[in-house]
């Protein structure tokens, strides 16, 4: 019996490593979890009506690429959010959530060969994970870029070799990006979709983040390509309502870009896909229509934004998230901080490293532990104050 090689050096995945990490230590203080990126704002108080009026979908095979009215309220949120016209019918598809959207658009959209050779997907270091696997089955060489504090947390893509560059198939992008909370403004989409011109790529927007921001609305990877008048095949967005909406049970996101390559994405999920469910299509419809509970749930992160600021503000070389809703802090060795904090105050937080990968020897994450600031206040002001007291005041 054989096994495919190219998932075999995969590292294991974030949680069983931190709890190997943590099996032997005892929790010095009431537990406090930071460390999954699960939402715990109030999700829309009408998902439960909305769901209970639709249960009769539940006996329906849902359509694959979404009802034409989710499609409808999606591309009517791109307008209203990004001035962008998007076709409900050619430019949009309903995903199951984001994550199985990154991974089977690099399937159906990334080439076998490219310039003779086999193709590279570049990858920021850290990152989410899904990017690595999706190069890997599309049968592309994973390259990880450093997205560190010398970079912006952002990756320098245009600093790469041309042969490499000439090699790059897809090129993902998150803003704001989950380990680092950095934001791309509008000049790194156009110097970006400017190489990807250059050296014929598409870019891999997962902008899942997007709602969730210090100050003003980060721009949109497709916002800008537009208003530069790029070829609109260029840019393939990712969003979910996990994150906007409170909702990652809902599975629920979109995938939007041009009509070739929607055509694609359309064509292999009607082969392998998983659909949304037709009730929670309906639901998704309703929650993409309303900002009411997105406007309530942004101004509790900026709060938690102010808190996370004030609590932090001595620490050396800390810098608040621009967006999303992690602090990605500095350590000195994220697993030994990862260990104490849990140790020494009960707070469970993940090394920055199970979110990189070590190329020549250096890990981009390793200086740093990921904490996510998805519980209420109280305990969010009680977590980052042992984590304050416990890794930066000895
Ligand atoms: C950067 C990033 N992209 C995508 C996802 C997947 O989100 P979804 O729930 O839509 O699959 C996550 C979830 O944590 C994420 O952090």
């Amino acid at each position: 019996m054989t096994f495919p090689d190219r998932f075999s050096d995969l590292p294991e995945y974030a949680f069983p490593r931190l709890r190997t990490l943590l099996a032997q230590s005892v929790p010095g203080g009431e537990v406090i979890d930071m460390t999954i990126g699960e939402p715990r704002h109030a999700m829309p108080d009408f998902v439960g009506e909305v769901l209970s009026e639709n249960t009769a979908g539940f006996a329906k095979y849902p359509p694959n690429e979404g009802t034409p009215e989710l499609r409808q309220a999606i591309s009517g949120w791109i307008g209203r959010r990004y001035g962008v016209d998007v076709d409900p019918d050619r430019e949009v598809m309903v995903l199951n959530g984001t994550r199985e959207g990154l991974f089977n658009a690099a399937i159906a959209l990334s080439p076998e060969r490219k310039a003779g050779k086999r193709p590279a997907v570049l990858v920021p270091n850290p990152f989410y994970q899904v990017y690595a696997v999706a190069a890997l089955t599309a049968g592309a060489e994973p390259v990880f870029v450093p997205a560190s504090r010398e970079t912006g947390f952002l990756p320098d893509y245009a600093a790469l070799p041309t042969d490499l560059l000439d090699r790059v198939t897809i090129a993902y992008i998150c803003s704001p990006s989950n380990p680092q909370g950095a934001v791309a403004d509008r000049a790194y989409w156009e110097q970006l979709l400017d190489l990807a011109d250059r050296h014929d790529f598409r870019i891999f927007a997962d902008e899942c983040y997007s709602e969730i921001y210090r100050t003003a609305p980060p721009p949109g990877a497709m916002q800008v390509a537009r208003a530069q008048g790029a070829d609109p095949e260029r840019v393939v967005v990712f969003h979910s309502l996990s994150k906007r909406s409170n909702l990652p049970g809902l599975r629920s996101g979109f995938v939007a870009g041009g009509p070739a390559c929607l055509a694609r994405i359309k064509q292999l999920r009607a082969y392998a896909g998983a659909p949304l469910p037709l009730p929670l299509q309906r639901v998704a419809e309703r929650v993409w229509s309303d900002e009411a509970h997105v406007a309530a749930s942004l101004s509790l992160y900026q709060q938690k934004y102010r808190l996370a600021d004030e609590m932090m503000s001595g620490v050396p070389g800390y810098s608040g998230p621009e967006g999303g809703f992690f602090l990605w802090l500095p350590v000195e060795n994220g697993e030994a901080a990862a260990k104490r904090a849990y140790e020494q105050a009960g707070v469970r937080v993940l090394p920055g490293a199970y979110f990189g990968r070590d190329v020549n020897g250096t890990n981009p994450g390793e200086g740093f532990i990921r904490v996510a600031m998805v519980a209420g206040m109280d305990e969010l002001q009680r977590g980052l104050q042992a984590l304050r007291d416990c890794l930066y005041e000895q």
